[in-house]
């Protein structure tokens, strides 16, 4: 299986994203589950990775605290589309598993150094603190990352957090520019394809009717994450974001795009974090990401149905 790190500030839709992942065992494991403050205070989201492990029947997955803050920023966060717990919805008994005594970074720059070059992909689900101190910090860590997968950004389908940027790279938009820079192979899944992977009524009973645990918090999750996007865009459902980024590792025939330039702005105020893809070419610079444009959305649930259904 693929080695992974997932780097994730839970949220629901993370929450959906790790179950995804730990119920796909052939595939990938799981190294470490690196949590990052963005939707909700870490407090709350190291504890909310924790409950969603367990939920996962897998309390032996390693969860590592990280920074609690952005690396140049007050941090900004997401309570009026995640809830006050960043996990709103069912009610969840608070998690008997431990956190790791490691730092989050710490974890991540002795993983990749003892792990062989290449044969570690990084997984960012939220905003990329934890990833871009880890460079900083080792930079000898950076040409041993296989690849980064992450959820972030937008071209097309501009902001959500600001008219122009999406949440995960405006919160800490230079950890965006370290990250986009640093020369490592990288996918983004952004707002343009997660939009495109929303939720229906037909999907979400699929997942209710599943008769397990983790089909029936799922469910739950999107009953309330999806007021959110039903007020907000007028949509029928909401996008389940961050399982994009497991669902490319598992199949990423669903998804297409194009190897371009991005660029993260990090001085207009305006702007501030707008993730600038050069989609038409229309400069010289050298492409540094994969960025998506569109996701088969049936094959995406079908997949996301069948593999909850294991857990
Ligand atoms: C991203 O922001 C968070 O609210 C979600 O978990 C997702 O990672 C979408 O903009
Ligand atoms: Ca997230």
């Amino acid at each position: 299986p693929r080695k992974i790190i997932i780097d994730t500030d839970p949220g629901q839709d993370d929450a959906v994203a790790i179950l995804l992942a730990l119920a796909s065992p052939e595939e990938l494991d799981v190294l470490g589950v690196t949590v990052v403050a963005g939707n909700v205070p870490l407090p709350l989201t190291q504890k909310n990775a924790r409950i969603v492990c367990e939920l996962a029947g897998k309390p032996d997955t390693k969860v590592f605290s990280g920074c609690n803050a952005p690396i140049a920023r007050k941090l900004v966060t997401a309570e009026h589309v995640h809830g006050k717990t960043g996990l709103d919805g069912p009610v969840m008994p608070d998690p008997t598993m431990p956190l790791q005594d490691q730092h989050a970074v710490d974890f991540i720059i002795d993983t990749l150094r003892a792990e062989t070059a290449g044969t570690v992909t990084l997984c960012p689900l939220g905003p990329l603190t934890n990833i871009a101190t880890a460079f900083q910090r080792a930079p000898d860590i950076i040409v041993k990352v296989q690849e980064i997968v992450l959820m972030g950004g937008a071209y097309f389908q501009v902001g959500n957090i600001t008219p122009a940027a999406e949440f995960n790279i405006y919160v800490d938009p230079e950890a965006a520019k370290i990250t986009f820079a640093s020369g490592v192979p990288i996918v983004v899944m952004p707002l343009d394809v997660t939009h495109k992977a929303l939720t229906n009524r037909a999907r979400v009973e699929a997942f209710r009717n599943l008769g397990n645990e983790a089909g029936r918090m799922v469910a739950e999750w999107t009953d309330f994450f999806e007021r959110f996007d039903k007020e907000k865009y007028g949509s029928e459902g909401a996008p389940l974001h961050d399982p994009c980024v497991i669902a490319y590792l598992l199949k990423p025939d669903l998804f297409s795009g194009r190897h371009v330039n991005v660029e993260i702005e990090t001085t207009s105020e305006l702007t501030l974090g707008m993730t600038v893809a050069d989609w038409w070419g229309v400069t010289d610079r050298t492409p540094n990401a994969m960025f998506m444009g569109d996701v088969d959305a049936e094959g995406f649930f079908a997949l996301l149905t069948e593999r909850i259904a294991r857990l």
